[in-house]
C-alpha cells in the first residue's frame, strides 16, 4: 500500500483527493481492501455499479462480447449498440440515441444538438444559441460542460470558456421566465436532482413550469440524467416522476454497470438534428460496453424499481428517527443526509467503520447498488446512524 501510494503520488496527476484505502476486489455490495478488511459499498463507484460488483449477468454479457468482437469502428453496424438503442427508446419513449463514453460527452452532444436545432430552424443571425442551466448544477469536466456548470468554483483557471451559458436560480419560476425572455435561448438544461450540488431535488411545480415555458417558446428541454438515471431514483429515469417529456435526455454512469458509456437520447423534435459527420466518437457505443449496458437495462423492471423504493423508504425511516439528522433529500437510492457533523469527517468515520459513503457539499451522499441485499443495507444504515449520533 505504501509503495503504491508513493507511485500514485509520483505518476498520477494530482486531481483526486483519495481516501486512504486500496480496494482489491468485491462481490455484490461488499468490497475488500488489500489487508482483507470488508466494507459495505454505499457509493457504487458514484452510481455506476448498478447491480454491484461481480454481477454475473453483466460479467457474462461483457465477456461473451469481448471474446466475439471487442471493438469495431462506427463506420460499421454492431448488434449490441443497435439493440441497446432500441431498448433505451422503447423504455423511455425517446426516438434516437447517440452513444459516447461518459456523462460529460453525453452533455456535449446534447449542447451541440440544441444549438444545431436552433441554427437549422432559425436564421443563424438570430443568434438563438443561449443555454440556461441552473446555479449549483454539475454537468461535467470538459470545457463546455464546465461552462454549463452553474458553480463559480468551476469557472476558474481554464479561460477562455465556451460562451453562451447563463444560470438561473433553482425553483425560481419568475427568474427563469425573465431570463428566457431577455435572451435568445435555444435550451434549458437541468438535473432534476442536483447530485454534485448537494442532492437538491427540483420541485414538480417548477419543472412543470419550465417544461411549459420551453414548449411555448420552442426552447429545448434537456434533462441531465447522468446520475439520476437508470433506476437510481426508483423510476427508470427521474423525469418519469415529473410527468414531463424532455426533448433531450443525457445519461451515463449506471447505464454501463461498470464500463464507460454515455448516451444522448433525442425526442420527437430533436431526432433528426444530427446528421452524418456532425458528431462522432471512436469508442462511443463500443460493443462490449453496450452488451454490458443491455444486461443492466433489461433488468430495470417494475419489481426492481419497487425494491429501490422500499430500500429508500427504509433508509429514510431509520435516519429520520435520528435526532441529529437535520434533513434527508433526494429520491430512491440517491439520498443526501444533512446533520450537524461535517460531511467529509462523517464519511471518513464511516469508512473507518467499514462503510463506503460519499459526500455532496454538506451532505453525506448514499448511492448504493440497486440490488443491495436488505441485511447488508441494514448493517450499513446502523453504522451510519451510530456515526451521526456520536
Ligand atoms: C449530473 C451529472 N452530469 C454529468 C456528469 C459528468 O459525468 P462523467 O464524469 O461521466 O463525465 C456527472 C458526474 O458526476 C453528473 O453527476
Amino acid at each position: 500500500m505504501n509503495e503504491l501510494k508513493a507511485l500514485d503520488r509520483q505518476y498520477i496527476a494530482n486531481t483526486y483527493a483519495r481516501s486512504d484505502v486500496l480496494f482489491t476486489h468485491g462481490k455484490g455490495s461488499l468490497l475488500y481492501d488489500d489487508a482483507g478488511k470488508e466494507y459495505i459499498d454505499m457509493g457504487s463507484g458514484i452510481a455506476v455499479n448498478t447491480f454491484g460488483i461481480g454481477d454475473e449477468a453483466w460479467e457474462n454479457a461483457v465477456t461473451v462480447q469481448a471474446k466475439q468482437l471487442q471493438h469495431i469502428s462506427n463506420l460499421y453496424y454492431t448488434s449490441p449498440q443497435i439493440r441497446l438503442a432500441e431498448l433505451l427508446c422503447e423504455k423511455s419513449g425517446m426516438k434516437k440515441v447517440f452513444f459516447g463514453n461518459s456523462g460529460a460527452e453525453a452533455n456535449e452532444c446534447a449542447i451541440k444538438a440544441a444549438r444545431k436545432y436552433s441554427n437549422n430552424k432559425y436564421t443563424p443571425a438570430a443568434g438563438r444559441n443561449g443555454i440556461v442551466t441552473l446555479k449549483n448544477s454539475f454537468h461535467g469536466r470538459t470545457l463546455t460542460t464546465l461552462s454549463a456548470t452553474g458553480q463559480e468554483a468551476f469557472h476558474q483557471h481554464f479561460f477562455p470558456f465556451t460562451e453562451g451559458f447563463v444560470f438561473a436560480e433553482p425553483d425560481d419560476i419568475p427568474g427563469m421566465k425573465a431570463l428566457v425572455e431577455s435572451r435568445r435561448v435555444c435550451a434549458i438544461m437541468i438535473e432534476l436532482i442536483q447530485g454534485e450540488g448537494g442532492i437538491h431535488t427540483l420541485s414538480k411545480e417548477y419543472v412543470a413550469a419550465l417544461a411549459q415555458m420551453a414548449q411555448e417558446k420552442d426552447i429545448l428541454l434537456i434533462v441531465d440524467e447522468v446520475q439520476t438515471g437508470n433506476g437510481r431514483t426508483g423510476s427508470l429515469y427521474a423525469y418519469m416522476e415529473y410527468g414531463i417529456t424532455p426533448d433531450i435526455i443525457t445519461t451515463a454512469k449506471g447505464l454501463g454497470g461498470g464500463l464507460p458509456i454515455g448516451a444522448c437520447l433525442f425526442g420527437e423534435k430533436t431526432q433528426h438534428v444530427l446528421d452524418a459527420g456532425s458528431h462522432g466518437s471512436t469508442f462511443g457505443g463500443n460493443p462490449v460496453c453496450c452488451a454490458g449496458a443491455l444486461s443492466i437495462l433489461e433488468r430495470l423492471d417494475e419489481d426492481l424499481l419497487a425494491e429501490v423504493q422500499n430500500k429508500s423508504d427504509y433508509i429514510i425511516r431509520k435516519l429520520t428517527s435520528c435526532k441529529k439528522v437535520q434533513s434527508i433529500s433526494g429520491m430512491g437510492l440517491m439520498l443526501g443526509i444533512a446533520c450537524e457533523k461535517d460531511s467529509k469527517a462523517l464519511a471518513a468515520a464511516c469508512l473507518s467503520r467499514g462503510v463506503v459513503a460519499l459526500t455532496a457539499k454538506n451532505k453525506l451522499r448514499l448511492l448504493p447498488a440497486l440490488n443491495i441485499p436488505m441485511p447488508v443495507l441494514q448493517k450499513a444504515v446502523r453504522i451510519i446512524k451510530e456515526e451521526i449520533e456520536k
